[in-house]
Parts: C-alpha cells; sequence; structure tokens
C-alpha cells in the first residue's frame, strides 16, 4: 500500500480565515487524511501558517505589535482554531521556523549551483528617512487615475487600477510618512524561470491524473511563457539570503513565494524534529533517493495557487537537481461566496472560522461545507443551505435513524445487545444496497469528488430508515420479539458502519456512535465489504445510547444569524 502526503496551502498568517478559506483547502485535505487513515494507510498530513512578506507586517503594524508577536499570536489562534474543527494535522508548522530557513536556503544555492540563479540590478523606491528600500506597497500617494489620496504603489484600492510607484502624485513612504524618496539602483537575486521552463513541461506532461481544472491553469502559464522572477526582497521580516553563497544580495531575504512552499518540506522537518526519540525521517517523505518513491503526495489548495504548485514550486525542485518528491495529485477548488459576493474581513461579510464554531459544533460545518464545496464551480453560502445540510441531513436522515434505534433499544431491552432471531432476505438485501453505497463512496473520496461522496454517504443513511421501515421493529416487539431483536441489532450494525464511514466528514458524532458497542473500531476497517459487519454484532454486549447528537436548527435562529453576518435567512 502506497503512504500518503497530505499537505492543505499553508494558511496566511493575517488573522482568522473564513470559510471559504477552510473549504478551499484545509478542511477537505482533512476529510482525505482521515479517509485514508480510516481504510487503514499510512498517512502524513502536514500543515503550517505562512508568515513572511508584506501583509504580515502591515497585519503587526496595523495592530500595534511587532511582527515577531503577532506571528506567535496568530500562528497560535490558527493552530488552536484547527484544532477545534477537528484537523487531524500530524504537524503544523511555522514558514519563520529555523528548518525553513536552512532548507530555503539549501535549495536556493542548489538552483545556483546549477545555473538557474541570476543577479540583477533593478531600480526601486528608496526612503531616505527610512534607510530602506520600499516595496510598492509601502509607497503611497494621490492615485493618476481617480485622484483617490491613498492609493498604493502597486494598484488603487479606490479604481482598482493597476500602477508603478513612480505613477503616484506626492508619493510618500508608508512607513514614516516621509515624502523624501528617490529611485536607486538595487541588486536582486533573480530564478531563471525560463531556462526551466522545458524541464517543468516535460515534467506537467507525464502527470495524467491531475484535474482538468490543474492541468489548464499549468498549461495557459506555460504557454504564455515562464518569466524570470525576481525572488528576494529588501525587508527585514523574511527567511535572510545566506550571506556566503549570495553576498551580492546580504540583508535581503527571499521573496515570500519562494520560502512558503518550502515549509511544505520544512514542516515535515519541524514534525522530524519534535521527536525526541529521532524516531521520525522527514526525508522518507520528500526524497526519492531515501525512501520516498512509494510516497502518493496530494496537495490541496485554491484555484489562485495552482501556478505556485504546478510551476513555481516544482520548478524550485526540479532546479535543484536532487531527487526531491513532486506532487501526484492536486485537488483545486473554486470560491465560496457569500450571498453572491466575497467574503470580506474589512466590511464583516460572512461568517469567520472562529465566528462559526459559537453558532454551531464543527461537525455541522464540516458537514455542510463539504456537501456545498466548491468543486466544479464556485458556490454560495447561504443560511437556508446550512439549515439544509443540518435539518435534512444531519438531524432527520441520520440522527432520526440513530435515535428511533437507540429508543426501542433501551426502552424493550435495556441497555445490552438485543438477543435473538436470524436476519433473513431483507437483511441480505440490505447488507447489498449498504455494500453498493459504500463501493460508490469510497470510489468517489478516492477520486476526491467530495461533493459527490456526501450525497453517496447521505444515500447510505437513508438506507437505515428505510431498513426500520421494512422491519418496522416499534411493531414487530408486540408480536415477534425475536424480529425485532434481530432487526435492533443490524442496525446497531449499520451504525457502527456508518460511523466507521462517516467519520471522515463527522469525526465526533462519529466517535460517540462507534463508541455505543464496544468493539467498534474506527480506523482501518474503511471498506465496502464492511457492509458484512452488519450483521456481525454480538448479542449481549453493553449497548450504550448516543445521545442527542444533533440538535435542528430553528428559522428564528437563521434568521437572526443572517441579519448579524449579513445575508438573507
Ligand atoms: N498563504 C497562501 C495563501 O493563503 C498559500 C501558500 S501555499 C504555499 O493563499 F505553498 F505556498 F505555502
Ligand atoms: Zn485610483
Amino acid at each position: 500500500m502506497a503512504r500518503h502526503l497530505i499537505t492543505s496551502a499553508l494558511p496566511y498568517i493575517n488573522g482568522v480565515k473564513h470559510l471559504g478559506n477552510l473549504v478551499g483547502s484545509m478542511l477537505p485535505a482533512d476529510v482525505f487524511a482521515r479517509y485514508l487513515r480510516s481504510a487503514g494507510h499510512e498517512v502524513l498530513a502536514i500543515c503550517a501558517t505562512d508568515e513572511h512578506g508584506t501583509p504580515a507586517e502591515l497585519a503587526a503594524a496595523a495592530e500595534g505589535m511587532s511582527v515577531v508577536d503577532y506571528c506567535d499570536r496568530y500562528h497560535e489562534v490558527q493552530r488552536s482554531l484547527g484544532e477545534r474543527y477537528l484537523l487531524s494535522w500530524d504537524w503544523f508548522g511555522r514558514t519563520s521556523r529555523q528548518q525553513n530557513h536552512e532548507i530555503t536556503n539549501h535549495l536556493a544555492a542548489r538552483l545556483k549551483a546549477e545555473g538557474f540563479m541570476e543577479i540583477r540590478s533593478i531600480e526601486q523606491v528608496y526612503s531616505v528617512l527610512d534607510e530602506r528600500f520600499l516595496p510598492d506597497r509601502y509607497v503611497i500617494g494621490t492615485c493618476p487615475n481617480c485622484a483617490y489620496e491613498r492609493a498604493r504603489g502597486d494598484q488603487c484600492e479606490n479604481c482598482g487600477k493597476q500602477l508603478d510607484p513612480t505613477d503616484l502624485i506626492e508619493a510618500r513612504s508608508a512607513v514614516s510618512g516621509s515624502s523624501q524618496l528617490e529611485v536607486r539602483e538595487s541588486r536582486h537575486v533573480f530564478l531563471r524561470q525560463a531556462a526551466l521552463a522545458d524541464r517543468i513541461r516535460a515534467w506537467v506532461d507525464e502527470q495524467r491524473d491531475w484535474p482538468q481544472l490543474t492541468r489548464s491553469i499549468a498549461y495557459k502559464w506555460l504557454d504564455e511563457g515562464l518569466q524570470d522572477r525576481c525572488i528576494t526582497r529588501d525587508l527585514s521580516w523574511g527567511v535572510p539570503v545566506d550571506p556566503v553563497e549570495f553576498p551580492e544580495v546580504a540583508g535581503k531575504v527571499w521573496y515570500v513565494w519562494f520560502d512558503a512552499p518550502i515549509g511544505y518540506i520544512a514542516a515535515t522537518k519541524e514534525w522530524a524534529d519534535d521527536d525526541p526519540t529521532g524516531g521520525r525521517d522527514w526525508q522518507r517523505w520528500w526524497r526519492t533517493d531515501l525512501g520516498a518513491d512509494d510516497v502518493r503526495y496530494t496537495q490541496f489548495m485554491g484555484k489562485d495557487n495552482v501556478p505556485f504548485h504546478t510551476l513555481s514550486f516544482p520548478g524550485t525542485l526540479l532546479g535543484s537537481g536532487e531527487p526531491w518528491k513532486l506532487v501526484d495529485q492536486l485537488k483545486s477548488f473554486n470560491w465560496l461566496t457569500y450571498y453572491g459576493g466575497k467574503f470580506s474581513t474589512s466590511q464583516g461579510r460572512g461568517v469567520f472560522m472562529d465566528q462559526a464554531l459559537d453558532l454551531l459544533p464543527a461537525d455541522c460545518w464540516r458537514w455542510f461545507l463539504m456537501a456545498n464545496a466548491p468543486e466544479s464551480d464556485d458556490a454560495d453560502f447561504t443560511w437556508d443551505l446550512v439549515a439544509e445540510a443540518v435539518n435534512k441531513d444531519l438531524v432527520a436522515t441520520l440522527g432520526n435513524f440513530l435515535n428511533r434505534t437507540a429508543t426501542q433499544i433501551t426502552r424493550h431491552f435495556g441497555e445490552v445487545v438485543p438477543e435473538g432471531g436470524e436476519p433473513g432476505a431483507i437483511e441480505a438485501a440490505f447488507v447489498a444496497r449498504v455494500e453498493a453505497g459504500l463501493t460508490n463512496y469510497c470510489d468517489l473520496m478516492n477520486r476526491l469528488e467530495f461533493r459527490k461522496a456526501t450525497a453517496a454517504l447521505r444515500a447510505t443513511w437513508a438506507e437505515g430508515n428505510v431498513y426500520l421501515e421494512e422491519r418496522e421493529p416499534w411493531r414487530a416487539i408486540k408480536v415477534d420479539r425475536d424480529l425485532a431483536a434481530m432487526t435492533l441489532r443490524s442496525a446497531i450494525g449499520f451504525a457502527r458502519v456508518v460511523a466507521v464511514a462517516s467519520a471522515p466528514f463527522i469525526p465526533v458524532a462519529a466517535g460517540s456512535v462507534a463508541a455505543i458497542v464496544p468493539d467498534a473500531k474506527l480506523e482501518g476497517a474503511l471498506d465496502p465489504s464492511l457492509a458484512t459487519t452488519i450483521l456481525e454484532v454480538a448479542p449481549g454486549t453493553r449497548f450504550e445510547a448516543p445521545g442527542l447528537l444533533f440538535g435542528k436548527l430553528e428559522d428564528e435562529q437563521l434568521t437572526a444569524w443572517a441579519e448579524r453576518f449579513g445575508g438573507e435567512g
């Protein structure tokens, strides 16, 4: 069996992420990781905060904090939110850690040795008072297009026009406000992507499994021609270039998009370094010469991230001349919109990860988001869809089956698995339908078709209710106690199967359902043939009713939430 490496796009450090970010990378990565673990595979799931670059500096300044303190705080915020959403990372690292500094500089040195790095001079705005070069967005002034007075040197936020810092009227430094600005020459490292393009294309050509969205984005960029890119910046916050390898640019840092994806590797090394016994081997996941040749590597990301993962990062690894493990499968997502518009922090539109958990437990969000994942197209968040996912799927379909089963058992048989009766043709047909449902479900999960997989799972849940209606144990109990016992025992068996199958999406509820009978195992068991275990629950063992798993959402709640977050209820 292949070993699976799973990474999700590293969330940028600046603030709490919204539900659109969650469903576009971190959540599906977790669902897939949990699915593979339940099917018995060895899995390493890695994530980290992406901490460098100007947005981090600006966000820190806006909160009146040093960038180091800011990143410390928001790494912790994001880590604990991930935990509350049950994101089962093996490691959640930080691109600002030493491991990333080392591996980034190692790869830079390799690229230089292979002839893919070049020092070039470019003209840049220098602030005399601040004694530093200013990134484009640190230069502010009046927009020549719309006269907005706080336009940034890369773009005017008011009219949207793309700008150069020298276009601005009365340009000044965003750091100090000083207008004593000069254009000076400055030397930088350029990554010769044009020279790497043939190698990258040859590798992309080999990737037969990629979904259409991923392939078409990669070829669009390849066909337009890969440009050499400036990959150093005049900032103090970032991975400092190694002054011995690159003395011409000593004091500068690598561009955030150069070091961020390397963070996948570095976070794996953090995971290994964290083990005091030294039993974890990061290279076994990343170096095909050191054991990673049987690794299957799947990445999850929003579609804006695809060029970096199909071209730039592979280019870095291919250009190093070393045998690094490259991605096998890339799952990319479209956007989740909020009532047709963008989720927006500044306008307070949409729901953020922390707020969402005040409203509903993580399982509900996980299910709603995956059932409405923006896979083939953008998807729109509405409170009606939230209500549908919770009330119809979780409460009326899954919850109702479990409640009816538990009520009948405790009422008529107490806290033990009912004894007596023999399964018949109805049970055989039930098992066959569940097995077919699981086959469909597992197929879709293997193909990373999550939305369709939730539909297959929902249809399988519904089989439980169909079965109860067929056997009517609440009626049978009066005339044929053995039949009722056998029916409810099979229902427990089904609940157990459903718990295993549903755990990737609703791990908390699945855990309590799995606990209703003592021998329930969640890991290493997910397979369509699991359906046959429906009829294998041992009578007489202790049965523990799971309690109420999901609460119904009422209209008043939805209306209040829609009002609070903007949107119609
Ligand atoms: N921080 C980026 C974003 O939020 C994603 C970085 S993915 C990585 O869009 F590979 F570069 F780390
Ligand atoms: Zn403007």
